[in-house]
């Protein structure tokens, strides 16, 4: 049988960081406020002309050296983003091109804030098949660049940044199974509803900006996510006691704290990012999982749960061996 091992992990955030003091200075909000509500502190923000891909291409050669992996031996890229740089071509094939990697597959993968779930699963699939032997998967966004800074329910809930994985074919687990789903009549609670083809609006930047309905978006992600680890321990007969790390989505540290409470895990066995990090969508999971493993928390041959919820609605995990 062959898996996915995750062979290195690498991430990277734009320098400048905002704290939540510089947010209440703009609009009617305050530190309190958004640190008892969501657990955020600061989040990193891109600097003009810092893009999606400027992100996701440091953050894979972080991971690229990680692993010890040379780029000329990728042979699959997959690129969650709801933030690409450009209609098209595609940022994976961008990336492709800057790391020297070109003639392998490259694809984005566009699932929300479970991107980086989405594009683990599809790589894992392509390796378990046999069809890819090293994938290079990311999840890279710049949502700040369209975010409405002047409405506080969504302004003070995001941030920007990448992080990646290489995943190498392997005979031990790797990755012991994903789970992703979607559910496309949750549209309207979190989205932004303008593009290419359904055309922009007559409004400050078109009309890109994020609409949420914050409190029922998250009554449906905490049940979710319970369903989604569940069915994750079920399908590997697995008890929940015998996880060793949780590296949950990070949107709010109440969410989080839910779902650590549904898997009886103490907070420290949880990866927390959200606090320096903010939401950053697709680069969420990625990032702190590169954060978990630099700073020397995850082990290897440790058994890792992540987890993600996010517009569409999409969501999913994935059960791992580190
Ligand atoms: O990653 C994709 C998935 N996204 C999520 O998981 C996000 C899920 N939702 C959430 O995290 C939370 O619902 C929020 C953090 C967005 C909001 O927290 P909440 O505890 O659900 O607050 P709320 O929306 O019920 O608003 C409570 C009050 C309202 O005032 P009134 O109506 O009670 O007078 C809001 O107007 O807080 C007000 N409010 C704010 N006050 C200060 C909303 N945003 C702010 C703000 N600063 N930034």
């Amino acid at each position: 049988m062959t898996y996915a091992r995750i062979a290195g992990t690498g991430s990277a955030l734009p320098e400048r960081v905002i704290s939540n003091a510089e947010l209440a200075a703009r609009v009617d909000t305050s530190d309190e406020w958004i640190a008892e509500r969501t657990g955020i502190r600061q989040r990193h923000i891109a600097a003009d002309g810092q893009t999606t891909g400027d992100l996701a291409y440091a953050a894979a050669m972080a991971a690229l050296q990680a692993a010890g992996v040379d780029a000329k031996e990728i042979d699959l890229i997959v690129l969650g983003t709801t933030t690409p740089d450009l209609v098209f071509p595609s940022t994976a094939c961008l990336l492709q091109h800057r790391l020297g990697a070109n003639g392998c597959a490259a694809f984005d993968v566009n699932a929300a804030c479970s991107g980086f779930i989405y594009a683990l699963t599809v790589a894992n699939q392509f390796i378990r098949a046999g069809t890819a032997k090293t994938a290079l998967v990311i999840g890279a966004e710049t949502l700040s660049r369209f975010l409405d800074w002047s409405d506080r329910a969504t302004c003070v809930l995001f941030g920007d940044g990448a992080g990646a994985v290489v995943l190498k074919a392997a005979d031990e687990p790797g990755i012991l199974s994903s789970h992703i789903h979607a559910d496309g009549g949750y549209k309207e609670l979190l989205w932004n509803p303008v593009g290419v083809s359904a055309g922009f609006k007559d409004e400050p930047n078109h009309g890109l900006r994020v609409l949420m309905q914050g409190r029922e978006v998250f009554k449906v992600a905490v049940k979710t996510l319970d369903r989604v680890v569940e069915e994750t321990l079920e399908a590997n007969q697995l008890d929940r006691h015998q996880l060793d790390w949780l590296i949950p989505h990070q949107a709010n540290l109440r969410i989080i704290e839910a779902t650590a409470k549904r898997l009886d895990m103490p907070m420290d066995r949880v990866i927390v990012t959200v606090d320096k990090h903010a939401n950053t969508s697709a680069a969420s999971v990625p990032l702190a999982l590169d954060y978990a493993v630099r700073s020397g928390k995850v082990q290897r041959g440790q058994l890792l749960l992540l987890e993600a919820f996010g517009g569409g609605f999409t969501w999913g995990s994935a059960l791992l061996r580190y």
